[in-house]
């Protein structure tokens, strides 16, 4: 498997390079993508060969797998994070946002907090608003260079604020952030202290980087919280042809989420994603391991050249996920300014910030999963616009 080169001769419509959505969000199409959660790489061969079987039998008749979609997925929990789950407290959903806003409806009243912690993956934020929840910050710090959780202010807002659910982001999407079980128990000890569920976004689970374990939120707390095992989204590079799980222990809870899912016929899958989504689970570990392999490459090189080339800039420890979260204030320029290189001059669409929390306008976050040669293009078009503003 060559993560090298990237496929360009069929017509694309990928978001991430859609000129009218790029001129929209950035003010220029002219520019190389970055920004957008998804991956430049081909699927590992046994997704794609589902996918061509489906395809090749043309016959779609209504056809569902459930049961042996979350049995792979029971399976590959306990083989890569040694993770014992139940068949039976899975719920299917068609996205992972989708399952995140049932949940905030399940689980809150209009006018209710839900707790995030910032910076974070924005559709956090406008999934809360837009059901009428209030949007509760509880920001993270940084540490000797490193994010971590406050629980003092953890604490306070619970205390203060009429919060009922802390949306928990693990992996944490754009920091890189891993949890560990310690910081997860302390979360649970204060969700538990004030009565409130936590909801874990665990899409990024299976990107984790040498030296790091996922832990699950299940981890620390196997009754109380809805935790989003996720999807294979992320994992094996399948946002168009995706769909969502919630894994919700507690039973009232699970049936009354099922309910609602059910009523809405938000629980059908359809046959491409229900076997790409067995295929990926069951056979997609070598190439999950080839990719990660690949990405720390990238992350290695990424840290030699910031060093060496454009000490300005720092690059926060990358744990998990293929985002880097790149700091640069070392510039000394104004938010504006920084994005207008960065767009002009570097032509890169990077995102701002900005977008995950309003005072991280001086950090942009950059998709790795891409060749190391387009990565590469990147860093030496910012050392080169840097170069000429000064
Ligand atoms: C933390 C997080 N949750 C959810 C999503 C989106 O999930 P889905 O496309 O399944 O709704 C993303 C995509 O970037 C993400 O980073």
């Amino acid at each position: 498997m060559s993560f090298d080169t990237v496929k360009d001769d069929f017509e694309q419509k990928f978001v991430k390079e859609n000129p009218q959505i790029l001129k929209h969000m950035f003010g220029s199409s002219d520019v190389t993508s970055f920004w957008i959660a998804d991956m430049d790489f081909p699927v590992a061969p046994p997704i794609a060969d589902e996918l061509k079987r489906i395809a090749e039998r043309s016959v779609y008749a209504y056809e569902f797998d459930t049961n042996g979609m979350f049995k792979a997925i029971v399976a590959w929990n306990k083989a890569r994070h040694g993770q014992t789950l139940d068949r039976k407290a899975f719920v299917q959903v068609t996205g992972v946002l989708t399952g995140i806003a049932i949940a905030i409806r399940e689980l809150t009243e209009v006018n209710d907090d839900v707790l995030i912690q910032t910076p974070v993956y924005h559709q956090f934020s406008k999934l809360i608003k837009t059901a009428g929840r209030k949007v509760i910050e509880n920001p993270l710090q940084i540490v000797d260079g490193k994010y971590e959780m406050d629980f003092e202010d953890l604490e306070v807002k619970l205390q203060s604020e009429n919060v009922k659910v802390i949306l928990l982001c693990n992996p944490h999407n754009p920091i890189g952030r891993v949890w560990r079980k310690e910081e997860l128990q302390r979360m649970v000890s204060l969700a538990q202290k004030y009565n409130v569920t936590i909801v874990s976004d665990e899409i990024h689970s299976d990107i984790i980087y040498a030296g790091h374990s996922f832990n699950s939120i299940l981890s620390a707390d196997s009754e109380n919280p809805i935790a989003l095992i996720g999807s294979p989204a992320k994992t094996f590079g399948m946002q168009s042809i995706s769909d969502g799980f919630l894994y919700i222990p507690n039973e009232t809870l699970r049936e009354n989420i099922k309910e609602t899912v059910e009523s809405m016929y938000l629980n059908h899958g359809n046959a491409f994603t229900t076997f790409a989504t067995i295929a990926a689970f069951k056979e997609g570990g070598p190439w999950l391991d080839e990719m990660i392999a690949y990405l720390e490459k990238t992350i290695s090189w990424i840290q030699t050249y910031l060093k060496e080339e454009l000490p300005m800039i720092k690059m926060f420890p990358v744990e998990g996920t293929y985002q880097v979260w790149l700091d640069f204030s070392g510039l000394n320029l104004p938010e504006k300014e920084l994005n207008t290189l960065l767009v002009e001059k570097a032509k890169l669409a990077l995102t701002p910030g900005s977008w995950f929390d309003k005072g991280s306008g001086q950090y942009q976050r950059m998709n790795i999963a891409s060749p190391l040669s387009k990565i590469q293009s990147a860093f030496n078009q910012i050392r080169a616009a840097i170069h000429e503003s000064i």
